[in-house]
């Protein structure tokens, strides 16, 4: 089967220039500085066995197998972002310790196999929140974790334009407490949401400030200042989420 999101969002191009906002690898907020940080709090030792879902262009596989030590294996539904992930795994010297697989992660079939569960801004592609959760807590050995961030909706009703924007994108956004109610239904425990909402305000700024002057920017500058305006309206919101399987 193939993703919608190769010829629309996630074509060769525009990776490419996303990347010039995200920095080398990396195609969420923040880049290498927010995985850094995230990654600190996760406790992460050598040999440990890692699942990045939407796992992207290998930014964040790649520095946790180089600091930490850790086995990645990294499932995106796009050919795009495996083939340049796989491309740029070859210029580093981590063996097989870093792993890619095009798929559906709700086709996949991981039986307690990680340690953690770790996604970066790819569960607003993804609409069946419950089925997505139980395979997530299924893929965990017991005592496992699960960490991601996400794009989120604010807790007011959503205007017409914010309503036209997640629906051009075919994006599912819940609110970051909404989220926290999800992970628990699945049957996570520690479950913690916590709304990074202003945080992301003040990347997006950092972001749109990197932006290049040229033309073939433009579109992308245009997206980053209406992301900043809806934030700024408290209707786009991040949130970072950490839950344990018992
Ligand atoms: C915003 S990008 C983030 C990429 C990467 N996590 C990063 O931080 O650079 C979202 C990624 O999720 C992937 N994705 C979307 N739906 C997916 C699904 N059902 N299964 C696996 N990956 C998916 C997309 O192809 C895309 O690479």
């Amino acid at each position: 089967m193939t993703n919608p999101l190769d010829s629309t969002q996630y074509t060769l191009t525009s990776i490419l220039k996303y990347e010039r906002i995200y920095g080398h690898n990396f195609i969420s907020p923040g880049g290498l500085e927010s995985t850094r940080e995230m990654v600190s709090r996760l406790g992460l030792r050598p040999g440990m066995r890692v699942l990045d879902v939407g796992s992207g262009m290998g930014g964040a596989a790649f520095y946790m197998a180089q600091t930490f030590g850790v086995q990645v294996h990294g499932v995106d539904f796009s050919r795009n972002m495996v083939t340049l992930a796989e491309a740029r795994l070859q210029e580093l010297a981590l063996g097989t310790r870093v792993t890619f697989a095009y798929g559906d992660i709700l086709e996949s079939d991981f039986h307690e196999a990680f340690d953690l569960v770790y996604s970066r801004d790819a569960f607003l592609h993804i609409h069946d929140k419950p089925r997505l959760f139980h395979i997530l807590y299924r893929a965990l050995k017991a005592q496992g974790q699960l960490f991601f961030t996400d794009y989120c909706r604010g807790d007011g009703e959503m205007s017409e334009a914010f309503r036209a924007y997640v629906a051009e994108r075919g994006y599912d956004l819940h609110t970051p407490r909404g989220y926290g109610n999800l992970l628990a239904q699945a049957g996570f425990t520690d479950v913690v949401a916590e709304d990074k909402s202003k945080a992301f305000g003040e990347i997006l700024r950092q972001e749109l400030a990197r932006v290049p002057e040229e033309a073939s920017m433009m579109a992308i500058r245009r997206s980053w200042e209406e992301k900043l305006a809806r934030n700024a309206r408290g209707e786009q919101g991040w949130g970072w989420f950490w839950a344990r399987k018992p």
